[in-house]
């Protein structure tokens, strides 16, 4: 294990941290040009950084992978958490910014793989990073598209634009609606009364990046045979009956989540709140089947928790987490509740949010 102080030696010169997010409502729709309403996670990565005397970037996380290497010109790519920063690098460098070699520290709290978005978090702490290294004039809407563009290009995953919008314009305590056709936002607080609960099922998301692709692949063909843009332009369901069974349940889910997003950001009261997030993932397990056994399991047991008004998975699916809406006061005792049934089969469920007292205490 390494120290900044070793890693630089010294003191880094800039440092920048960004979160993960949540997603509440408006799952599946950022592809389809659509809405949704992430919040930010309490956990975040911090990217430190400082100019490299040689002519390689030097990469370092405790948490991640370790050293990597790459050059700052030419070279082979960096593989995993350096194909993010690399990612960020080479984009800015498109864009004309001469950057220097780098030395880069990365730390996190936020857990790999439970969908919490760690690889937007990371996107977006390292081009703040390099933002205020630089003196970069860079908004934050301009810098989540950067961001997703590293994420598309360079590690890889064909995402939509939600993480890196929630990561760098989102906060803890409100909501951010997002139309991701204009990348038009505005924060929403969080329906009064009300706070949350995030629960990792312990179920890694093997199959996400395939299925994810394939319901991309179905909602553009829904697109298509209607004659529009993307399933945003439907406003009416009852527009979807002439399309084959299984891309009508597809677009059926897109096309009713985005009205659950325009219903939920104008401000409804936490109850119906929680049934809009019921509702979405019912849709998300019976239409557009991103949903396992696992997650549909924890779900009803979040719901069956007192003081909880709604639960749902959150994120793409296949695995990861679930996110419950529960009444002030009554989140932690209703995650313990859940978990305490949804382990005794043997499983790995953990509270995420809010993060357990006990894991802040051996930071
Ligand atoms: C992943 C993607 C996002 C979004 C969600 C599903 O998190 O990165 O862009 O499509 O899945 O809502």
């Amino acid at each position: 294990m390494t120290t900044p102080e070793i890693f630089f030696g010294g003191a880094p010169e800039v440092s920048a941290t960004a979160p993960g997010r949540v997603n509440l409502l408006g799952e599946h729709t950022d592809y389809n040009d659509g809405f949704m309403l992430p919040v930010a996670t309490p956990q975040a990565t911090t990217v430190a950084l400082a100019r490299s005397s040689d002519d390689q970037h030097h990469l370092y996380s405790d948490t991640l992978d370790g050293n990597v290497t790459f050059a700052a010109r030419g070279g082979s790519a960096p593989q995993g958490f350096g194909s993010y920063i690399e990612g960020c690098i080479r984009l800015m460098e498109a864009r004309g910014v001469a950057v220097p070699p780098l030395r880069v520290f990365v730390t996190t709290d936020l857990p790999v793989g439970s969908g919490l978005s760690s690889s937007a978090a990371l996107e977006v702490a390292m081009l703040r990073a390099l933002r205020e290294l630089l003196g970069i004039g860079l908004d934050d809407v301009e810098l989540a598209r950067i961001a997703q563009r590293a994420e598309i290009d360079y590690a890889r995953v064909n995402c939509g634009i939600m993480d890196q919008m929630a990561s760098s314009l989102c906060d803890e305590r409100s909501m951010l609606f997002v139309d991701a056709r204009t990348l038009e936002h505005r924060l929403v607080a969080l329906p009064e009364g009300a706070e949350l609960i995030v629960v990792d099922s312990g179920v890694p998301r093997t199959l996400a990046a395939s299925k994810y692709n394939e319901r991309r692949a179905e909602c553009e063909e829904a697109a298509r045979k209607l004659g529009v843009k993307a399933l945003r332009d439907v406003t009416d369901p009852a527009a979807l009956d002439g399309l084959p069974e299984l891309l009508r349940r597809r677009a059926r889910h897109v096309v009713l989540e985005d009205l659950r997003v325009l219903e939920a950001a104008q401000g409804v009261p936490a109850e119906r709140f929680g049934a809009l997030m019921n509702a979405s993932h019912d849709s998300l397990r019976d239409d557009y089947e991103v949903s396992i056994p696992e997650l549909d399991q924890l779900v009803a047991h979040l719901r069956a928790a007192p003081g909880v008004f709604g639960a749902r998975l959150t994120g793409a699916g296949f695995g990861g987490a679930c996110v419950a809406l529960c009444r002030t006061g009554s989140a932690r005792e209703a995650a313990e509740a859940a978990l305490s049934t949804y382990n005794k089969a043997g499983r790995q469920g953990r509270m995420l949010i809010p993060v357990p007292t006990q894991g802040k205490e051996q930071q």
